[in-house]
């Protein structure tokens, strides 16, 4: 993972009624390297699902770009694969049809059996092989979120964006696809970026956590870096020495600063936010950092709960 494969801008979104104007967010600047996996946090209304629209190409911001691979955002691609948590099937149509759509619209070249079994490939890999004749109606919750899974990875995205695609699922179920999801990124080497509420997915997904500020006029407030080992397992994630000091960190964040956070603390530039290192004595705030090189800063390790 190197350079900045996605690059948010200084981009805000606003908007204006009768009543004046609101500005969810604003001056919102954040980057990503190729092959990372990243986790947005933040209260309800903060402002997540609209970064993630605007990175989609589904939304514009009222100010700022968003480069993906050096090219600027202007509208939807096939380069950037959705995740919604409403699944989003089109309901007359097979599991098999629904995969085979996204890939006879990437290559529209491609003969019917090509696109098909193409598509029988993602659906084998997201284990719904036996199901493929099924229409979204005889699916269960995970078996839809499957298939927006084979979908989404079907058309070689070169970023997934995912909106709390977990959040409906029962926790067996959420805890089955969180480790697909995982092995498949890892295994690909794709670029994720994806909104959740809970914590744990959080921690267990994501090399990044971006928490965003209350809103309105939200504001990424730091950058965590997940210190957890890359090859961490879901079963003894717990016993890492590291593990209780992220959680809290996260949780603090949430129930207290995500609120008293003001942005305009004179010490906070939005170009440049801490990066949070759990557990790495020593790392100071660099006084005399590049105006786009992030501030490092450290949270001491707490004891374990
Ligand atoms: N068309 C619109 N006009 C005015 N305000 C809007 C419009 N669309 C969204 N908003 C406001 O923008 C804010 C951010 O919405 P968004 O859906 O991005 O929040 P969110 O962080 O994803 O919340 P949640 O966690 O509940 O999904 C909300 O306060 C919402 O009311
Ligand atoms: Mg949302």
């Amino acid at each position: 993972m190197s350079g900045k494969f996605v690059s948010i801008e200084g981009i805000a979104k606003r908007y204006s009624s009768a009543g004046g104007t609101t500005t969810i967010f604003e001056n919102l600047w954040l980057s990503m390297a190729r092959g990372e996996f990243a986790c947005v946090i933040g209260h309800s209304g903060c402002g997540k699902t609209t970064v993630l629209n605007i990175l989609a190409g589904l939304d514009e911001p009222s100010e700022g770009a968003v480069i993906v691979d050096g090219q600027a955002i202007s509208g939807t691609s096939l380069d950037r694969a959705v995740i919604f948590q409403s699944h989003a099937l089109l309901p007359w149509r097979t599991v098999l049809g629904n995969v085979s759509y996204a890939v006879s619209s990437k290559w529209r070249s491609w003969d019917r059996a090509k696109v098909r079994a193409h598509a029988q490939s993602f659906i084998d890999l997201v284990g719904l092989t036996g199901s493929e004749h099924k229409r979204p109606s005889e699916l269960s919750g995970g078996m839809k979120q499957r298939v927006g899974i084979a979908r989404a990875l079907s058309i070689t995205p070169k970023m997934m964006l995912m909106d709390e695609p977990f959040s409906a699922l029962d926790a067996l179920t959420r805890g089955t696809l969180q480790d697909e999801v995982r092995r498949i990124c890892l295994e690909t080497g794709q670029t994720a970026f994806m909104i959740t509420h809970d914590v744990d997915e959080a921690i267990y997904l994501a090399d990044k956590i971006f928490p965003m500020t209350n809103g309105p006029g939200a504001v990424l407030a730091e950058i965590v870096e997940n210190p957890l080992p890359r090859d961490r397992g879901r079963t003894d994630l717990h016993r890492h020495p590291l593990y209780y000091a992220l959680r809290n960190h996260i949780v603090d964040f949430l129930v207290t600063r995500s609120k008293t956070f003001a942005a305009g603390t004179p010490d906070h530039d939005p170009r440049n936010v801490p990066i949070v290192h759990i557990g790495k004595p020593g790392l100071a705030i660099a006084s005399d950092a590049k105006p786009e090189a992030p501030r490092e800063t450290s949270c001491p390790g707490q004891a374990r709960a």
